[in-house]
């Protein structure tokens, strides 16, 4: 198999360019992420999943709370996506200067957004190097921006040095990624076997 083909050809199922953020222990974070898809087509059952690597800090925040939020960006928020996409929220407060409030279920909701999501997490799998964490939406709401941010846009529109980095970043999280790939792992969600409230 070719793979510069497969991966051209897999990147057109990328999703708009997001900002994922959590809460734990009064620590809020945020990353960026273009791996958040909607998960239900019933209106009143509103679900996205969305696919993060295990070496993310926010992963484990995820992982360990049961809730996110996910923030569609707009094309005036380039900025954003080099604070909250470039470094770790374990090396500095990455929210520290982005205005937010908490959600409903804690989670912080950036003011700035082209429309967000408050998401309980109902499951998840495991892909070896990432999870997929299926998520119910328990609030959500649009934001003051116009167009929606996409990957090709982004790429595109990125400034010189930062996309050195950025191909930089993303050739060490793929070596990173297939060395994991094949530990694929059966993950039961803790919160499966609890009740919850029909829609
Ligand atoms: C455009 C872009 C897309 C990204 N997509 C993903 C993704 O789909 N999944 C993922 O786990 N990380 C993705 N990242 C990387 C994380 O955002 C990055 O590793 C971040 O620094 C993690 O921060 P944290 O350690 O505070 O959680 C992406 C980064 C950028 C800039």
């Amino acid at each position: 198999m070719d793979p510069i083909l497969s991966y051209e050809l897999l990147r057109s199922f990328t999703t708009p360019v997001v900002a994922i953020t959590a809460e734990r222990d009064g620590k809020r974070n945020g990353m960026i992420s273009d791996a958040a898809a909607r998960a239900s087509i019933v209106p009143d059952v509103p679900r996205l999943m969305i696919l993060v690597h295990k070496f993310n800090y926010t992963h484990d925040m995820i992982f360990e709370t049961g809730r996110f939020a996910v923030h569609a960006l707009h094309r005036a928020q380039l900025e954003l996506v080099e604070r909250l996409g470039f470094e770790s929220g374990r090396d500095r407060d990455k929210l520290a200067d982005v205005p937010h409030r908490l959600g409903t279920l804690g989670c912080p909701i950036l003011e700035d957004c082209w429309a967000w999501f408050e998401c309980r997490v109902i499951n998840v799998m495991d892909t070896g190097s990432s999870t997929c964490f299926l998520g119910d939406v328990v609030e959500l709401g649009r934001g003051p921006g116009k167009e929606i941010l996409t990957p090709g846009y982004m790429r595109a529109n990125l400034p010189e040095g930062l996309r050195e980095i950025y191909l930089t970043k993303l050739a060490a999280a793929q070596a990173w990624a297939r060395e994991r790939s094949g530990d694929v792992r059966a993950v039961v969600w803790r919160d499966l076997e609890r009740p919850r409230p029909k829609p």
